[in-house]
C-alpha cells in the first residue's frame, strides 16, 4: 500500500471544496455583472439641508443658475456660498441652517457637501458633450427636482452608458428642454430618431471614447 487509508477522506473533500469555490464564483460573478456593487440609492447626509425640491419645484430655478458648468465643460460645479447667499443675505438669514451657510461664506472654505455620484478615475466623462446633443440631467439623475437629499438613481456602469449610446433616440430630447422635469417627450421614439439626425448624433461605443 503506497498510501495510507486516509488519503481515500482527500477525494470527497477536494469534490466538496470544488463544489463550494464554483458556488463562490458563481456568487461573485454575479454580483459583479448585477449592478449590484454600485451605489444606486446612495444618498449621504449633507451638511446643510439643502433642498432641490424646494428650489426647482417650488421656486422655480433651473438647475444652470448653480450648475453652470455643465453645459460649457466636463464637470456641472456645485455653487459656491456666495451663489446662495446671493439670496440669503435677505432670506431667512436668521435660519440656523443659512447662519452655517454664512459661517462658510466669512470662513472662505467651501461647504463640505459630499459627492453622491463618482466615476472611477479610469472612465471619462463630459457633462456638455450630452447636455449640447440633447441628453437631459433627468435621465442620467433622475427626478432631482423632487428631492429633497439627492440620491443616486443609476448605476452609472459601463453596461448603462453603452445601453444609452447603442439607443438614444430613446431619451434625447429638444435642447430647450434639457433641464425640464418630464422623463420622456410624447413620441419619444419617432421625436427621437429626428433629433438624431438634426443633432448629427453619432455615439460611439469603441473603448477609447471613454477610456482614454
Ligand atoms: C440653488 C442651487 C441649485 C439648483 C437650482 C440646483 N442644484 Fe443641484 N446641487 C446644488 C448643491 C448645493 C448641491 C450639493 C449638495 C447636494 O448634493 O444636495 C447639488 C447637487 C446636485 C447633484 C449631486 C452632485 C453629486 O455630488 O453627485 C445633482 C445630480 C444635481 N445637483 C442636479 C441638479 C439638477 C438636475 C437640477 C435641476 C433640476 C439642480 N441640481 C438644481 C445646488 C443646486
Ligand atoms: C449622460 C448622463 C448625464 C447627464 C445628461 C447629466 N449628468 Fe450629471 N453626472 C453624470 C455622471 C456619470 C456623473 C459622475 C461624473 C464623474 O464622476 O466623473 C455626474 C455628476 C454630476 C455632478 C457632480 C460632479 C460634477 O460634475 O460637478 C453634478 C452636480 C451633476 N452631475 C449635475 C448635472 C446636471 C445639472 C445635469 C443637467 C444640466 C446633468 N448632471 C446631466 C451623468 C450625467
Ligand atoms: C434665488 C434665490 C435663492 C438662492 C440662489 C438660494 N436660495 Fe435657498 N431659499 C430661497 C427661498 C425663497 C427659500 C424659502 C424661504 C421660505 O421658506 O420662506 C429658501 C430656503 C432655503 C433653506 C431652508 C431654510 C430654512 O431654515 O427653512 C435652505 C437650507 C437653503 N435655502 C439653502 C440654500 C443653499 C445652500 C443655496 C445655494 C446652493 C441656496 N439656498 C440658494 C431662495 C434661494
Ligand atoms: C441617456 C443617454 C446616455 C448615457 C446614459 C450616456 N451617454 Fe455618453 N453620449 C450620449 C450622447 C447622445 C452623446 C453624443 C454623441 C455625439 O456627439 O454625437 C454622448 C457622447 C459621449 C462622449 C463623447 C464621445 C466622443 O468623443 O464623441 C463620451 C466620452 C461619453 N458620451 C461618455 C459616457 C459615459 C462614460 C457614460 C456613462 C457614465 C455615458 N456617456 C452615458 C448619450 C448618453
Ligand atoms: C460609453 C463609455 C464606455 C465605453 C465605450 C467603454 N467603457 Fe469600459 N467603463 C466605462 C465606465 C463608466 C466604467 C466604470 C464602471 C464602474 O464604475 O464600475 C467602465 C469600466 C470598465 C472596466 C472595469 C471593469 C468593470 O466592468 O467595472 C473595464 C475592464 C472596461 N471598462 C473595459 C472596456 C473595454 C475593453 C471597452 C471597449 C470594448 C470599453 N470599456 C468601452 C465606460 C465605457
Amino acid at each position: 500500500m503506497i498510501f495510507p487509508r486516509w488519503t481515500n477522506l482527500l477525494g470527497p473533500v477536494a469534490v466538496v471544496t470544488v463544489i463550494i469555490g464554483s458556488l463562490a464564483s458563481i456568487f461573485v460573478i454575479w454580483y459583479w455583472l448585477s449592478d449590484n456593487h454600485l451605489t444606486v440609492g446612495y444618498q449621504p447626509v449633507q451638511p446643510i439641508k439643502y433642498s432641490h425640491k424646494l428650489h426647482v419645484t417650488d421656486l422655480g430655478m433651473d438647475c444652470r443658475y448653480c450648475h453652470t458648468g455643465a453645459e460649457v465643460s466636463p464637470v456641472a460645479g456645485v455653487p459656491s456660498s456666495d451663489v446662495c447667499m446671493g439670496c440669503h443675505n435677505l432670506i431667512l438669514p436668521a435660519s440656523p441652517e443659512i447662519m452655517k451657510l454664512k459661517q462658510y461664506q466669512e470662513s472662505g472654505m467651501p461647504v463640505p457637501w459630499k459627492r453622491v455620484h463618482k466615476l472611477p478615475e479610469y472612465a471619462y466623462f463630459d457633462h456638455s458633450v450630452h447636455i449640447n446633443k440633447g441628453v437631459g440631467c433627468v435621465s442620467c439623475h433622475g427626478r432631482v427636482d423632487q428631492m429633497a437629499e439627492v440620491r443616486q438613481e443609476q448605476s452609472l456602469s459601463m453596461s448603462w452608458c453603452l445601453d444609452c449610446h447603442k439607443a438614444p433616440e430613446k431619451v434625447l430630447r429638444e435642447k430647450h428642454l434639457i433641464t425640464a422635469a418630464l422623463t420622456s417627450m410624447p413620441n419619444q421614439i419617432e421625436q427621437g430618431k429626428k433629433l438624431l439626425e438634426s443633432y448629427h448624433i453619432n455615439t460611439r461605443i469603441d473603448c477609447s471614447a471613454c477610456h482614454r
